[in-house]
């Protein structure tokens, strides 16, 4: 949620057009509304307005202003509608003092009420403001702009980044504190953003921020500072080996088309990271815990319960899922020092999790974390006692897709390998399933998306006007049926549930009535007992449509070819990765055909760092 980006150059006078170049580059986490503070000739000039920064830049030509340095915001509206008053950066009583932020602001209310008592102009309802509030109140205190920075966090309780400036300085100043925050470090220029891809039109020198640290960036510099006693920190940037190509669409109409069609080389690249020599330090920490459980958020969640099922049949190990804000409540009181929590998040700057991790560290009777992570220099990639990194390079599209599939392959193949040391799985069955994965799976994958592309876009034409259907799964495709319905949820913004197909007779089938839409994503394995599921919807005029292999029995249960999304012959190890594949590309058409742009949903942010 939310997307900061400050730049202060050395020499350049086009500072408008460089942060909406890098902060394009963020509209995956906010577009809400936009603003973009520039600092020309010892002036601030503030243009904001409700809108995507495509949209705002065309009406504020925020690209056409001029300055040395400034600030530009993304907003995924929390506090104060999406107005634009509310809109960020803001300016503190005058117009000199300006800022923005990411996160929230806890104290909110308290907080405005005692600086608006203090005498400070608050003019939003944005929690943004009052990060700029109180850096102008300790301001007035102490004249001096570090320390204003640095006291500022004794009145801000929350889960925050912000950046400010001021007119009559040159540089800018920053704090993370509990949401990301990285810099860099260009020839002429200096960068601070919520995420490294806005960076990296600038810059692959990278420098990589902690909680409890701020920055203050000079047009030569990024100097790093710990808050709590203003001491410097030697940070040296590191080199970004990330390639700025992926936050490109590549000749793709959406990247979620593009993402999806990268999932074959994701495969590849994903298993490269397992066949390498970190793998054994995970399996000695999954084999060291007593008790194991999966906390995981949205798609992220769902690829883990696809997980629980690789590693009941395959590692023998009972995993325990449970999403993010549930777990500690339902299990916290449970855990002990050899309790091992998996948290799975592609931004690995998730709330929820970020939460269950900031717990972890604390109490060291809630046992080790391993995370799961695809962005690199995230606070769960710092935070956890070791992590897996998904190695899918960017993923830019709001809907997440090939994060999703790079969980499940590390579900598998972990669950493979535990298999075989623990004696659940023979040598032989243990390197069926590895060779699978490295032989078959991304050749499968690329069939996958070849054969069903044209079926999904042709079944999509027949689904739009159905404001409502079910997407049901059983056995191994549970968590694909669930991601499935997800999909369809954010970005075709109709009502899709995601079930376990046994469980749809109790309750969910009196809502069956002609032509009712049920989708069934079935398993060789498992189509006997999905065969029970079809007949109930079907003898009572429901529409049946199934994702999965090809077989002859099934075919029965659809009324055409049409309504049968057939995903290449494999076998039950690569099922989950292949089946979603088709309900991707469903949703997608969907979404298309409903106009709707799937790479940004209405009222949804990639990056949620707040409760
Ligand atoms: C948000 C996104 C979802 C995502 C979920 C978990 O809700 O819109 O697409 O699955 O967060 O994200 P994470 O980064 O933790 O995997």
């Amino acid at each position: 949620m939310c997307g900061i980006t400050g730049i202060v150059s050395m020499n350049r006078n086009n500072i408008g057009e460089v942060l909406v170049k890098c902060s394009r580059k963020l509209t995956y986490r906010g577009y809400d509304s936009v603003g973009l503070a520039a600092v020309h000739n010892g002036k601030v000039e503030l243009r904001k307005e409700v809108g995507t920064i495509d949209e705002v830049d065309k009406l504020l030509g925020l690209s056409k202003m001029l300055g040395d340095r400034g600030i530009s915001q993304l907003r995924w509206a929390t506090y104060g509608a999406p107005t634009r008053i509310n809109a960020q950066p803001h300016f503190a009583c005058d117009d000199i003092l300006f800022g923005a932020h990411n996160g929230n602001i806890h104290n909110y209310v308290e907080y405005r009420q005692e600086l608006v008592d203090a005498g400070h102009i608050v003019r939003s309802e944005n929690d943004g403001e009052l990060c700029v509030h109180a850096v102008d109140k300790y301001y007035e205190q102490t004249a001096d702009m570090f320390e204003a920075v640095r006291l500022s966090i004794r009145d801000l309780k929350g889960a925050y980044a912000y950046t400010v400036g001021r007119a009559d300085m040159e540089e800018l100043y920053a704090v993370k504190m509990g949401s990301s925050l990285v810099a860099g470090l260009a020839e002429h220029d200096t960068i601070v953003s919520s995420d490294l891809p806005s960076i990296l039109p600038l810059t692959n020198n990278v420098v990589y921020l902690q909680d409890g640290e701020m920055l203050r960036l000079t047009p030569n510099d990024v100097e790093v500072f710990r808050i709590e006693d203003g001491r410097h920190l030697d940070r040296p940037p590191e080199t970004s080996t990330v390639d700025e190509q992926a936050a490109e669409k590549g000749g793709y109409p959406h990247f979620m088309l593009k993402e999806i069609n990268e999932q074959p080389k994701v495969a590849e690249d994903v298993l490269g990271v397992l066949q390498g020599s970190k793998t054994e330090k995970w399996l000695k920490m999954i084999e060291d815990a007593s008790r194991h459980f999966l906390v995981a958020c949205g798609t992220s969640y769902h690829a883990g319960i696809v997980g629980t099922y690789y590693f009941n049949k395959y590692a023998g190990i009972p995993l325990i899922p449970a999403i993010g804000g549930q777990f500690i409540p339902m299990y916290g009181n449970t855990l002990t020092d050899d309790s091992l929590s998996i948290l799975v998040s592609q931004s690995g700057e998730t709330k929820d999790i970020i939460n269950v991790l900031n717990l972890a560290k604390e109490n060291s009777s809630f046992g080790k974390t391993l995370g799961i992570v695809n962005v690199i220099g995230s606070t769960l990639m710092f935070g956890a006692d070791a992590y897996i990194p998904m190695a899918c390079g960017y993923e830019v599209s709001v809907p997440a897709t090939k994060t999703y599939y790079s969980q499940v392959i590390i579900f598998a193949y972990l669950a493979a390998l535990l298999g075989e040391r623990n004696g659940t799985l023979d040598s032989s069955e243990a390197k069926a399933c590895i060779d699978t994965l490295s032989r078959d799976l991304p050749r499968l994958t690329q069939d996958t998306i070849n054969r069903t592309g044209i079926h999904a876009k042709d079944l999509a034409r027949t689904l739009v006007d159905f404001k409502d259907m079910y997407c049901l799964g059983y056995g191994f495709t549970d968590g694909v049926a669930q991601e499935g319905a997800l999909k369809i949820k954010e970005i075709a913004y109709n009502h899709c549930e995601g079930m376990y197909s046994s469980e749809f007779k109790h309750g969910p089938l009196s809502i069956i009535q002609d032509g009712y839409p049920v989708i069934f994503v079935t398993t060789r394995e498992n189509s006997w007992m999905v065969i029970n599921h079809l007949s109930e919807v079907r003898v009572r005029g429901g529409r049946t449509i199934i994702v999965g292999e090809y077989e002859d029995k099934l075919r029965h249960y659809v009324d055409s070819g049409k309504d049968y999304l057939v995903v290449p012959a494999s076998n039950l190890f690569l099922n989950p990765l292949l089946n979603v594949i088709p309900l991707q590309l469903l949703s997608y058409f969907l979404s298309v055909d409903l106009g709707i742009n799937p790479d940004m949903p209405r009222n949804l942010s990639k990056t949620l760092t707040v409760d």
